[in-house]
């Protein structure tokens, strides 16, 4: 099964600087800690290179596509120049369009909207929100939860196989887990929706921030990302890819800038020829500070160079997961199996603890931020809990006495910006934790543990 592969040969290079790596925040114990920020799958912070970037831009900012004047001209250059750097970092075909959205869940719904008439989709149950709910109008086949990527792969065959086959069809991935962060096998599945007449679209919303996307190279025909896990957080996603079923469809969003040309009809009312070209679904004033920074963080990470970066990540996870392997009561989420190939994100639970109480106690002891919950995968992370579909295991539920199962789990996350210290304090917080216990009280408001002051 060809996955990604890590360089692991690649000497470790030094995290690229990120915004608020020096930020402060108080311990409830007393004194301060420099933050780490280890919740790099919700939110990863602004490269600095990015920040610097928008900044240098910022005075020259303009309207884009709506202007005379010399900075709308400069805007408006930046925002299509942006527009053909995504391309080239996505390894776009010629034909290919790439389309400004406001993030992944964004990229997915329009293209939703865009789905032939009588469209199958198919999609697995372990997908994160964004890319298994946006197809509810659809002829959606909802798939098992695979325990390998064979199965990933046989399992679609198959339901592909008993598909109408002369409609229209899409199959929806995940590139990497944002519960487990566990590579999915995309070559494979793009070729078994090809060789049953379907189209296939990456959500690379945790693929993208950790390894090289190629459109080509994957053969897939659309990838969509967010800018706010790319180290680029000004409000920007993206959809890339065959141009056919976006231009056949209506708008996204109905407005100037996808309008080529609206007139009064006799009776009265309006006729509107839309644009062909990727501004047909970016109507209103285009994110042009969000498309920039997008465009700065793809610069940043190929100039980093992915071979370095994927060896620096590679080395954070293996440290992190030998760290938790020695503390028995942890148990790391996983649907591949401990030797599946995967990014910076790691799921667990510990026995005996609430997750949001292990999560508090990190970020108010430790000045460690994570995030717990179900991650908007509730089924997958049912099914690795192995819990009641029934029961709200968000926020707020009741400690797991040993031997019983959490309803919810711990995640960490790291990528580019993410030093040693980070997760090694992580490391060593989580085993104090579970061997000396919280140092303070906690207590549940608004459905979130916090101290008890
Ligand atoms: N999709 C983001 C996460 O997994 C928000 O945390």
């Amino acid at each position: 099964m060809s996955v990604f592969t890590a360089a692991a040969d690649q000497s470790v290079c030094a995290p690229l600087p990120v915004l608020g790596r020096d930020v402060t925040v108080p311990l409830v114990t007393g004194g301060e800690v420099t933050y780490a920020a280890l919740d790099y799958a919700a939110s990863a912070p602004a490269l600095q290179r990015v920040w610097d970037d928008v900044a240098a831009y910022a005075p020259y900012y303009g309207s884009v596509h709506r202007g005379a004047g010399y900075l709308s001209q400069l805007s408006t250059d930046l925002f299509e120049n942006a527009r053909s750097t995504v391309a080239d970092f996505l390894g776009c075909r010629a034909d290919d369009q790439v389309i400004f959205t406001r993030s992944t869940t964004d990229s997915l719904n329009l293209l939703a909207r865009a789905l032939p008439a009588d469209c199958q989709v198919f999609v697995f149950e372990t997908e994160h929100h964004a890319s298994l709910l946006p197809w509810q109008d659809a002829r959606v086949t909802y798939l098992n939860a695979p325990r390998t990527p064979q199965q990933a792969v046989t399992t679609l065959e198959r339901a592909l196989a008993e598909r109408d086959p002369y409609g229209p069809a899409l199959v929806c991935v995940t590139g990497a887990s944002n519960v487990t962060g566990e590579l999915w096998p995309v070559r494979e599945l793009a070729a078994a929706a090809h060789a049953h007449g379907a189209r296939i679209v990456l959500d690379a919303a945790q693929l993208a921030p950790h390894h090289p996307v190629s459109l080509r190279d994957l053969d897939v025909d659309w990838v969509a990302f967010s800018g706010h896990k790319l180290y680029a957080p000004f409000g920007s996603g993206i959809l890339a890819g065959r141009a056919d079923w976006l231009r056949a469809a209506e708008p996204y969003l109905a407005g100037g800038g996808a309008s080529r040309r609206v007139t009064r009809r006799q009776d009265g009312g309006v006729d509107v020829e839309w644009h062909e070209s990727a501004a047909r679904h970016e109507a209103g004033s285009p994110n042009v500070i969000g498309a920039y920074s997008i465009a700065s963080a793809c610069k940043a990470l190929t100039e980093a160079g992915w071979d370095a970066l994927v060896a620096r990540e590679q080395h954070l996870v293996a440290r992190v997961r030998a760290g938790l392997a020695e503390v028995p009561e942890v148990k790391i989420l996983s649907l591949f199996g401990d030797d599946a190939p995967r990014v910076g994100v790691i799921s667990f639970v510990v026995e005996g603890w609430n997750s949001s109480h292990f999560a508090a106690a990190l970020s108010a002891e430790y000045g460690i931020g994570v995030r717990d919950g179900l991650f908007c995968a509730h089924p997958l992370v049912r099914t690795l809990l192995g819990t009641d579909p029934q029961t709200q295991g968000e926020c707020g539920a009741p400690e797991a006495a040993p031997g019983e199962k959490s309803l919810n789990a711990i995640r960490v996350s790291f990528g580019a910006g993410t030093p040693d210290e980070h997760v090694d304090r992580f490391v060593t917080a989580v085993r104090e934790l579970v061997t000396e216990g919280a140092k303070w009280t906690y207590r549940t408001e608004d459905g979130r543990c916090v101290p008890a002051v």
